[in-house]
């Protein structure tokens, strides 16, 4: 049966984008799901992140008054998948006031949006509202309260909570403030005590209007010279919210792919649901989970793919968070007995779906099924052979140790999410602290390990070698500079003659960008610029915008190599004293290494 909808996705973007227009606000372009400006982060998480050097001050060529739907990633809650509201991928609707109108503007044009029965018209007292109560960073949000009260909110509809609810910016600093958030009543309250803060689903969160008043630095927080207005509305949790449906699954936008889901389920289990009712049971209690991880994962995983920059899984960063995507929703495939090819018809459908609203993925259809096909048939040739070891350890130990999880992952190719998951499903441990050691060894073996490589026979540190070595570092910081930021290193191979460096970037380069990248690379060695090291933590590296491959360990102490300011990248070593060292740097050639990826082979002379 069709079901019906009081809004789809597509009429809730298009009426945000309208009404903010009617306000004179700019409609700005989705930007990247790769952050472009922000090393500090692996992909945008939110609407306002690619806006922060604007509402830091900057001016913004589109104006004071912005608004966009925003496709945003977040992979940290991976585990949360499966349930009612938790999506990997989704849309934010957002708009700006970038130092021009403030709380009582903000708060008029939310009010209007949310019950105008020319907007979503809903009825003010199915409605409620939060503030925030005051600490010793700010006051109470009596100006906020009162705004919403001009409205006709009556006081049992307002709630005065704390920091941890009604305070929003970034976890990497930058802007922030306290906020107001708007609900949708969907059930009597469990308590008298109970707030929208309250996880008994009395309360849908449907929108967050943040007052930006601070920019918070490593120092603290640092008034802004003029304060911003930040909201945003989940589309996917606002179309639950405004739609009075159960679940994220419920939602227009995943019918199509879920009708498919479930037809290829029901044919491919057939003969199970028709002759064992309890096996079918079973089945049945495991499907729902299994089913939303799968239609999640594929749809994150188109959105990854369907973007201006073209994302490979691999082993690493952004690269490997799209892998264990793919990979986790083919383990879940193989438990509901469908193939990886039902996997491409759900991206199929879900390509479709946003082929209107997401111009990259229409243009990347053919690189994404490419890609899951090459990454399906990748992990189901270990797939098998990977479950029978995981049964086998099983059988004989109650704990996966580090060193066993380490091994699915690098024999076998699981990452550590499936393992813990196929072990959770049997109530046995997995030390994920372990696997994480054995990760990082083994990343720091193959770096060693490569270097011998390199030297071809010859110690690690031959200078020749260094040399190149270190002349990859500029290379990398200058095609970033001449091409645009985002670029990654995808490989590296040095021997005494040469470098090859492989790198992300998805067209030939033109003679100029080649001229200009040598250029600038040979003005940095003549510069003479110092090469210094220091350790720091994972987190202090991202902050401080290093680039490199970064592992998963937020805390985990890494070297990070300066070169003036020209670069700053994680990295093992060893590396030149001086730039001046190198001689002069010479592409040889720039050719096509796979997909998506560039090589480039260069000289010191
Ligand atoms: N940036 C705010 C949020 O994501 C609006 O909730």
């Amino acid at each position: 049966m069709e079901r019906t909808y009081k809004i789809t996705a597509k009429e809730l973007r298009s009426m945000w984008l309208r009404f903010f227009e009617s306000k004179n606000h700019a409609i700005i372009k989705n930007s990247s799901v790769v952050p472009q400006d922000d090393p500090t982060v692996l992909f945008t998480t939110a609407g306002m992140q690619p806006l922060v050097p604007y509402l830091l001050g900057e001016k913004h060529p589109q104006g004071t008054r912005l608004a966009n739907v925003q496709t945003c990633i977040r992979t940290g809650d991976i585990d949360d998948i499966g349930d009612k509201t938790h999506c990997t991928g989704f849309e934010m609707l957002g708009s700006w006031s970038l130092g021009d109108y403030f709380k009582k503007e903000a708060i008029a044009f939310s009010f209007e949006f949310l019950t105008s029965p020319q907007w979503l018209n809903i009825p003010l007292e199915n409605l409620a509202f939060t503030v925030f109560e005051g600490n010793a960073d700010a006051p109470r949000d009596e100006v906020a309260a009162t705004a919403w009260r001009s409205h006709g909110v009556k006081d049992d509809q307002l709630f005065y909570l704390p920091k941890k609810e009604n305070w929003w910016g970034l976890e990497t600093g930058g802007p922030c403030g306290p906020c107001s958030e708007m609900f949708i009543v969907k059930k009597p309250r469990c308590s008298a005590k109970c707030t929208p803060a309250c996880d008994c689903g009395a309360y849908v969160e449907i929108w967050n209007d943040v007052f930006m008043e601070y920019n918070k630095t490593p120092n603290g927080l640092v008034p802004l010279e003029k304060p911003n207005i930040d909201t945003g509305m989940g589309l996917e949790r606002a179309l639950i919210a405004i739609n009075g449906l159960n679940s994220v699954y419920e939602i227009d936008t995943f019918q199509n792919a879920l009708h498919s889901l479930s037809d290829a389920v029901a044919i491919a289990n057939e003969e199970m649901f028709r002759t064992s009712p309890e096996q079918t049971q079973l089945f049945q209690m495991r499907f729902i989970k299994q089913s939303r991880i799968i239609l999640d994962h594929i749809r994150a995983s188109c959105l990854i793919m369907g973007d201006m920059v073209k994302t490979v899984p691999s082993n690493s960063g952004r690269g490997y968070v799209l892998r264990r995507l793919i990979r986790r929703a083919l383990v879940q495939a193989r438990a509901l007995k469908i193939s990886p090819d039902v996997l491409l018809v759900l991206a199929g459908k879900f390509i479709e779906e946003y082929q209107d609203s997401h111009p990259h993925i229409k243009e990347n259809r053919g690189f994404i099924l490419i890609e899951l096909e090459k990454e399906f048939s990748k992990f189901s040739k270990t797939l098998e052979q990977g479950v029978r070891e995981f049964e086998k350890l099983i059988s004989k130990k109650k704990q996966i140790s580090g060193v066993d999880a380490f091994r699915l992952f690098d024999t076998f190719g699981f990452p550590i999410e499936i393992t813990k998951e196929m072990a959770r499903e049997r109530g046995i441990e997995v030390d994920e602290q372990g696997f994480n050691v054995a990760f990082e060894e083994h990343r720091k073996k193959s770096q060693t390990a490569n270097a011998g490589v390199n030297a071809g026979g010859m110690a690690g540190n031959d200078p020749k070698i260094t040399n190149l070595h270190t002349a990859t570092h500029l290379l990398l910081a200058a095609l970033n500079k001449v091409l645009g930021k985002g670029i990654e290193q995808r490989g590296s191979n040095i021997t005494a003659e040469r470098l090859r460096f492989d790198f992300s970037f998805d067209r030939k380069l033109e003679k100029e960008e080649l001229d200009k990248i040598e250029k600038l690379v040979n003005e940095q060695i003549k510069k003479g610029l110092k090469i210094s090291f220091k350790e720091m933590t994972v987190k202090e590296a991202k902050a401080k915008g290093a680039i490199g491959i970064f592992g998963d360990k937020y805390g985990e102490i890494v070297k990070v190599y300066s070169m003036g300011d020209f670069s700053m990248e994680l990295c093992g070593g060893p590396h030149a004293q001086n730039t001046k060292d190198l001689g002069t740097f010479k592409i040889q050639k720039e050719e096509a290494s796979s997909s998506g990826v560039r090589r480039i082979k260069a000289t010191l002379e």
